[in-house]
């Protein structure tokens, strides 16, 4: 495997030589690569001696092999080992500034962090936003340990052991690729149904958990088509996707796309009914009075419309946003919309005037035909995603 390690400027910087020894005896090529203050704690010659190959360090070496994506793209998996909070912080943020950043901005593959530094740094607000930023993002985490720490203080910090970071990012790429070849059909954002050349009725979905979904579904290798409806957010540029406004464009974007598929995702809120004239001018209010009555029809069912036309094997989860008075509510609902719409999965959750929209967080409990709650999960839209991959992937798949 081609490994990346991104050595930081901290002392615990001679612990990662342990890291890549034995990552090159189990027999990875291994490209370190040092920022320019991990070099003040463990030099050059000892990266290179290590791990038999030149050191990456400078940004501006080998440019004719365009190295700062190159990296990055050959790697199947990086490791951060000490990841200090400085550079906790600069990841958080996308910084390219030296060859790491670089590096870890171009790459597909997994990375893990192996965070070091004092408790004080630790338990910092700024770190904790970081890391939270990035784990939404994807990236994993191993420690840091609790134990003895540069000068005379203990406490959480310290770099795990050599053999825990390479145990932990070794187990990363074997179950990272658990969805290679599956083709999974994803929907995301809300649908907006024009009132006139100005105006819609939409909903507050911001796509961010369909776009978790396609990212997570991609970083574990499924071919991944993103139907987005109306999604502010920049979607991934490595997932394919297209957009859509309205629900009947979704519904014809998702039964056009249906036959080549083996799980469809219906993540989009999708607008329930649309106006049933559209203005071909601005509605005025100097043309209209004191009130104005919109006339509405029901839009076709997406998710309902799936189960009767599924092929065997072929899985339909659906989404449900309830403004549930609790969760024996919630599961009520929930059960009576999955008999409903007869798909196989149904992710629940909650929302109201302040919950679920546009956070970066959610809570879904995810329920079977049967009504049998099958995962909960809390935390990062991304965290979320792959917790309903999970179920997926545990689906019993037809014999060949
Ligand atoms: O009935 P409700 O809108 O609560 O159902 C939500 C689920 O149904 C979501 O998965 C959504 O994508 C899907 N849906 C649909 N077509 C509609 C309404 C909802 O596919 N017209």
């Amino acid at each position: 495997m081609n490994i990346v390690v991104g050595v930081t400027g901290g002392i615990a910087a001679y612990k990662a030589v342990g890291v890549v020894r034995f990552l090159v005896r189990a027999g990875h090529h291994v490209q370190v690569i040092a920022t320019e203050h991990a070099l003040r704690f463990v030099g050059a010659p000892t990266w290179e001696a290590i791990s038999r190959n030149p050191l990456g360090a400078d940004l501006y070496t080998d440019v004719s092999e365009v190295r700062h994506v190159a990296l990055g793209q050959r790697a199947d998996l990086v490791i951060i080992a000490p990841a200090t909070a400085n550079t906790l912080a600069k990841l958080a943020a996308g910084i390219a500034d030296d060859l790491l950043g670089n590096t870890v901005l171009a790459t597909r593959a997994p990375v893990l962090l192996a965070p070091a530094m004092h408790t004080e740094m630790w338990e910092n607000a700024a770190t904790r936003a970081n890391l939270a930023t990035l784990r939404g993002r994807g990236f994993h985490v191993v420690g840091p340990a609790v134990g003895q720490l540069t000068g005379t203080d203990s406490g959480a910090g310290r770099l795990s052991e050599p053999e825990e970071i390479v145990a932990a990012g070794l187990a990363l790429v074997q179950s990272a690729r658990d969805l290679a070849g599956r083709r999974i059909l994803i929907t995301a954002g809300g649908t907006r149904e024009p009132l006139d050349p100005v105006r819609y009725l939409g909903n507050r979905s911001s796509g961010k958990q369909g776009i978790a979904l396609a990212e997570a579904a991609c970083a574990r290798g499924a071919e991944v088509s993103l139907i987005a409806a109306s999604v502010d957010e920049a979607l991934p540029t490595h997932v394919r996707s297209r957009s859509v406004g309205t629900a009947a464009e979704l519904a014809e974007a998702v039964h056009e796309e249906l036959p080549a598929t083996e799980i469809v995702i219906m993540a989009a809120a999708v607008a329930d009914y649309r106006p049933v004239r559209v203005s071909e001018t601005k509605i005025k209010k100097e043309d209209r009075g004191d009130t104005l009555t919109l006339e509405l029809e029901k839009n076709p069912d997406i998710l309902a419309s799936l189960p009767p036309l599924a092929t065997p094997g072929q899985i339909i989860v659906g989404f449900a946003a309830e403004t549930a008075r609790d969760r024996a509510h919630l599961l009520e609902l929930g059960r009576a919309k999955l008999a409903r719409k007869d798909c196989d999965y149904l992710c629940l959750n909650v929302v109201g005037w302040s919950d679920g929209f546009g956070a970066d967080h959610n809570t879904v409990i995810m329920i079977d035909r049967a009504g049998e709650i099958r995962a909960e999960a809390t935390g990062s839209k991304r965290e979320v995603a792959d917790a309903i991959l999970d179920v997926l992937l545990a689906h019993p798949r037809p014999t060949p």
